[in-house]
């Protein structure tokens, strides 16, 4: 009786053993997320948060070397000389164990009708291949469409799924995007 008792425990234990591995494999097979944004005003900060809030991604603040003006139409100058002048101003902060991320949220306001110069720096730092893009972007009232096609033009070696534009901080249709592109905490594909 007693030795049946103890082989009975002993097949217990190895299933709960067997059980916790193939959790501890699903968990581990479970996308990750990275959300890199440029935020000048705190806009494209909101909506990354909130797209955070959603997926359960981690949120990455791209941070200039040389911080822009605070003033609004100095920033606009200094954001338009960057363009003409096609530089790629140096980012002060890094991304820690990018290998691990699978899916990389990229966002960043429209600056002058297209992404922030600052976005081809962040794009040409890291690879991409392998990864999934999702571009998103805020802006004012125009040139959305193109700014999301510009962070995929940047990132050529990288699927994309779907973008999405926000009018300022509005965070409207961003839940029913997540969940179109698959990407919401409870409708995440794993593999
Ligand atoms: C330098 C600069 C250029 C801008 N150019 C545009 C533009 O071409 N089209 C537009 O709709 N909004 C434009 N905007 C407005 C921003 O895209 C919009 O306010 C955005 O939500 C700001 O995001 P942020 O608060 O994260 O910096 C511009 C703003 C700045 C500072």
């Amino acid at each position: 009786m007693k030795t049946r008792l103890m082989t009975l425990l002993a097949a217990l234990l190895c299933c709960m053993a067997a059980s916790a591995q193939t959790d501890s494999v699903k968990e581990s097979s479970t996308k990750k997320i990275l959300i890199a944004y440029f935020s000048w005003g705190g806009n494209t900060q909101h909506v990354a948060e909130h797209i955070a809030s959603l997926t359960g991604g981690t949120l990455f603040r791209i941070e200039p070397e040389k911080p822009y003006p605070t003033d609004y139409k100095t920033c606009t100058e200094v954001a338009k000389k960057e363009k003409e002048a096609d530089a790629h101003p140096a980012i002060k902060n890094k991304v820690e164990n990018w290998d691990e991320y699978d899916t990389v949220f990229i966002g960043c306001p429209v600056w002058w009708w297209t992404a922030p110069m600052i976005i081809n720096t962040f794009t040409e730092i890291y690879s991409f291949k392998g990864k999934t893009v999702v571009p998103f972007c805020t802006y004012a009232s125009t040139y959305r469409d193109e700014t999301l096609a510009r962070i995929t033009e940047l990132t050529p070696d990288a699927n994309h799924l779907k973008g999405f534009g926000a009018v300022s901080k509005n965070t409207k249709g961003i839940a029913e995007w997540l969940k179109e592109i698959g990407m919401t905490m409870d409708n995440r594909k794993k593999e």
